[in-house]
C-alpha cells in the first residue's frame, strides 16, 4: 500500500477523485498527509472532513514563491509522514532543490493540457484563446522545470465552438479525475517492482 502526500491550492477535487478510487478500491494506496499553501483553501476542508492529516505550508507572505526554507519543512514534514510518492493536485508553485533532492523521480503533477502544449497557468484558457480543436490533460513526473517532466498518461478532450474557459476546464476535470487514480496505481506499480 504506497503512503501518498498531497499538495493542493485549490478546491481539491483531483484529491477527492483520488480518495474514491482508495474508496472503491481501484487504487491501492493511502493518503497520510495532505499539505496546501492557502489557508482557507477547499482542499484542506474536504481533507479534514474525510478524516486526513492536514498541514499548511507557510510560504512567508509570498503569493507565488516557494521559499527555499518553505521547501525545507514541507520535505521534511512529508519524510516524517513516511511519504513514498507525491502528488500536485492543483499546487500552483514551482518545487525546487530542497524538495526534488528529497523526493527526485517520486512526485507527480496533474496539469490541464495535452502536455508539451500549453504549460503553465490557466491551460484550458491558453488552449481556447489559441483556437485549439482539441485540450486535454497530462499526469507526468515533477522536474525542475515548469510542467516538463516525463508524461505518464495523457487524455484527450474537444474544445466545442461554444466553449468558455469554465466549461472547457470543467471537462477537462472529468478526465482528470479518471487518469490521475490510474496513472498513481501504475506509478506505484513500478515503484513495487524496483
Ligand atoms: C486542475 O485542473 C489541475 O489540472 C490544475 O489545477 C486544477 C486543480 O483543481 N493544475 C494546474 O494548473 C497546475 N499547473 P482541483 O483543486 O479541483 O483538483
Amino acid at each position: 500500500m504506497i503512503r501518498l502526500g498531497i499538495l493542493g491550492s485549490g478546491s481539491g477535487s483531483n484529491m477527492q477523485a483520488i480518495l474514491d478510487a482508495i474508496t472503491a478500491g481501484t487504487l491501492e494506496a493511502e493518503i497520510v498527509l495532505v499539505l496546501s499553501d492557502i489557508p482557507n483553501a477547499y482542499i484542506l476542508e474536504r481533507a479534514t472532513r474525510a478524516g486526513l492529516r492536514t498541514g499548511l505550508i507557510d510560504c512567508r507572505g509570498l503569493t507565488s514563491k516557494f521559499p527555499e526554507e518553505a521547501q525545507q519543512e514541507t520535505a521534511e514534514a512529508l519524510h516524517q509522514s513516511g511519504v513514498e510518492l507525491i502528488c500536485l493536485a492543483g499546487f500552483m508553485r514551482l518545487l525546487r532543490a530542497p524538495l526534488l533532492d528529497t523526493f527526485g523521480g517520486r512526485i507527480l503533477n496533474i496539469h490541464p493540457s495535452l502536455l508539451p502544449s500549453y504549460p503553465g497557468l490557466n491551460a484550458w484558457a491558453q488552449a481556447l484563446e489559441a483556437g485549439a480543436r482539441e485540450s486535454g490533460c497530462t499526469v507526468h513526473y515533477v522536474d525542475a522545470g515548469m510542467d516538463t517532466g516525463q508524461i505518464v498518461a495523457q487524455a484527450a478532450v474537444p474544445v466545442l465552438s461554444d466553449d468558455t474557459a469554465e466549461s472547457l476546464h470543467s471537462r477537462i476535470q472529468i478526465e482528470e479525475h479518471r487518469i490521475y487514480p490510474e496513472a498513481i496505481a501504475k506509478v506505484a506499480a513500478e515503484m513495487r517492482r524496483d
